[in-house]
């Protein structure tokens, strides 16, 4: 069985320009804070890359490991924290950034974590988001683009760890 990226679900064209309206919302919406952008590791690299690129204010940005664990496909809700945060974000304006918000287990986890911390706000920006597999609600505040119940790679997303490279969203299909 070998498993490869086929059809592209969202270009590269549509990807800026959905980044671009984000980061422009986002600036407006933040004007004259000053927000720590929480980047969580790894699969929102690239995705983070660009955004913080579009948003016109003084920010700083800050890493989150997570590892979940799950039986392959789908995440338990047992995350574990791999590489915390270098610097405190107590009264801060926090803006997480994750890839996708699947069954949003680890995001349930991140903001309930992340809010014991004592930030000021906590807002989340998220790429895609699948409804059809969410098990719990997350509050999504910024999203990008809502897809099907398809596995997809590039743009920062893996599978196996590959493909993060690829400078479009594709769907992954397995075949022999
Ligand atoms: P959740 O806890 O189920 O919401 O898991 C979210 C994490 O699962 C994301 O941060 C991704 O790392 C991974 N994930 C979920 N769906 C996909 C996909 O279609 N492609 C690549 N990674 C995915």
């Amino acid at each position: 069985m070998t498993t490869e990226p086929t059809d592209v679900l969202i270009s590269r064209e549509a990807l800026q320009q959905r980044v671009a309206a984000l980061g422009r919302a986002i600036t407006s919406e933040y004007a004259g804070r000053r927000p720590v952008i929480v980047v969580v590791l790894k699969g929102s690299f690239v995705f983070a890359a660009d955004l913080i690129r579009a948003i016109e204010l003084p920010l700083t940005v800050d890493f989150l490991g997570v590892r979940s664990y799950g039986d392959g496909t789908e995440s338990s809700g047992v995350v574990q924290i791999t590489a915390d945060l270098s610097h405190s974000i107590e009264g801060r304006d926090v803006l997480i950034v994750e890839d996708i918000v699947d069954t949003g287990l680890t995001l349930r986890f991140l903001l309930d974590n992340l809010r014991t911390r004592g930030p000021r706000s906590l807002k989340l920006v998220a790429l895609l988001h699948k409804p059809a597999r969410s098990r719990v609600t997350v509050p999504i505040d910024y999203l990008g683009f809502t897809i099907d119940d398809v596995f997809v790679v590039g743009y920062g997303l893996d599978h196996a760890q590959r493909y993060r490279n690829l400078p479009e969203l594709r769907v992954v299909s397995e075949h022999e």
